[in-house]
């Protein structure tokens, strides 16, 4: 984010640079595993698309071709990108962008590898957006891919634009953009199962620079980093995401005091939610792991609910700052709270 600082034309070409760069995550095939294997019946007799997989690297396509069979799919088709870019970022790209479609047919008793399939060449560049790529998704009943970071909100409205079921792989930074996070209030998307806490690792390009902890080298030369706040989002229903949060604390005015600027009381950690409150309640943004639309509705967020603190106290006993809930010291200053989001039980 820049905001509103002038941006130099070196700096500029580093901030992109560095968004090309967090676009080229590639997920591993134990993730999409373990993801998947919570959405079997979903697939029976489906169109599946991913549309940012190039064939001869993505493990979705891997992993969808070895499933075939098994999940009882009608199609797959992916398309590879082909970044204009590409070189001056250093990205392994291909020359061209390319689509493959699979039917299920067999070499033997094997599943085809790519080559034995066939690529087809795109006349575009493969973008997600672009009329060609569009009319491969009119075809799919489910998009399934790790799409590109900087693009999120797009590539979201974009499934919704087109009325597509999805699993898709991102940052839970995506819930604070106004338009993801309308989506999970209004139940639309949530996250899916398999990962609630820790990092995951993906497989970056080879100019990367490597140097956090937990990053790696394989012994082919490949490199690894690990990232932290990844989430799977979807609108495919799962059993698990309707089981009740157990709850084993009271309301207590001290521990949960009320906002200065909006009636809700606040929950430090969604574990404390109090068992017999049931009015507005604001919690941390973690609470979406646990969230069971049955259980509770979720009617908004600090950044959309609260007063301007202009309104509420004197200037200079508040930290200014964008929209975000506030408490009161005993000393007549406030403190301002991490972002939160507002629910109620049901
Ligand atoms: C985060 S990577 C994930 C790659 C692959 N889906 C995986 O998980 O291994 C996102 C991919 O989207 C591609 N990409 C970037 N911008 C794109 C666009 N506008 N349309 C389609 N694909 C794009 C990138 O080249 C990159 O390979």
């Amino acid at each position: 984010m820049t905001g509103n600082r002038v941006v130099t034309t070196r700096n500029r070409d580093f901030q992109q640079a560095k968004k090309a760069k967090m676009d080229e995550f590639y997920t591993s095939l134990s993730d999409i595993e373990l993801e998947l294997k919570h959405y079997s019946k979903h697939f029976n007799n489906k169109v599946v698309y991913c549309n940012c997989d190039d064939p001869r690297a993505s493990n979705f396509f891997r992993y969808f071709s070895r499933n075939f069979e098994r999940l009882g799919l009608k199609k797959l088709i992916t398309t590879c990108y082909r970044s204009q870019d590409g070189e001056r970022f250093g990205k392994n790209d291909s020359d061209q962008a390319v689509y493959l479609e699979y039917t299920g047919e067999k070499v033997g008793n094997s599943v085809p590898n790519v080559e034995e399939i066939g690529v087809k060449k795109l006349d575009g560049d493969g973008d997600f957006r672009s009329t060609e790529s569009i009319e491969l998704l009119k075809q799919a009943d489910i998009v399934v891919t790790n799409p590109p970071f900087s693009l999120f909100s797009e590539y979201v409205s974009q499934l919704f634009e087109y009325g597509k079921k999805f699993v898709i792989i991102g940052n839970m930074n995506a819930v604070t953009y106004t338009s993801i996070f309308t989506l999970i209030q209004d139940n639309l998307m949530w996250y899916g199962p398999s990962i609630r806490s820790g990092d995951r690792e993906f497989r970056v390009p080879d100019d990367y620079p490597i140097t956090a902890a937990g990053s790696r080298i394989d012994d082919h030369g490949n490199k690894y980093i690990r990232v932290k706040g990844v989430r799977w989002f979807t609108n495919l229903d799962y059993p698990s995401r309707h089981e009740d949060l157990k709850l084993t604390k009271e309301y207590c005015p001290i521990a949960n005091p009320t906002y200065a600027n909006f009636d809700a009381i606040e929950v430090g950690k969604t574990l404390d939610i109090p068992k017999d409150y049931d009015g507005p309640m604001g919690v941390p943004i973690t609470f979406l792991d646990k969230f069971n639309p049955d259980q509770f509705k979720i009617l908004g967020s600090s950044k959309t609910l609260s007063r301007p603190m202009s309104q509420v106290a004197d200037k200079g006993s508040y930290q200014a700052g964008g929209p975000r809930f506030y408490l009161a010291n005993s000393d007549g200053t406030y403190r301002r709270m991490y972002e939160r989001i507002v629910i109620q039980r049901k």
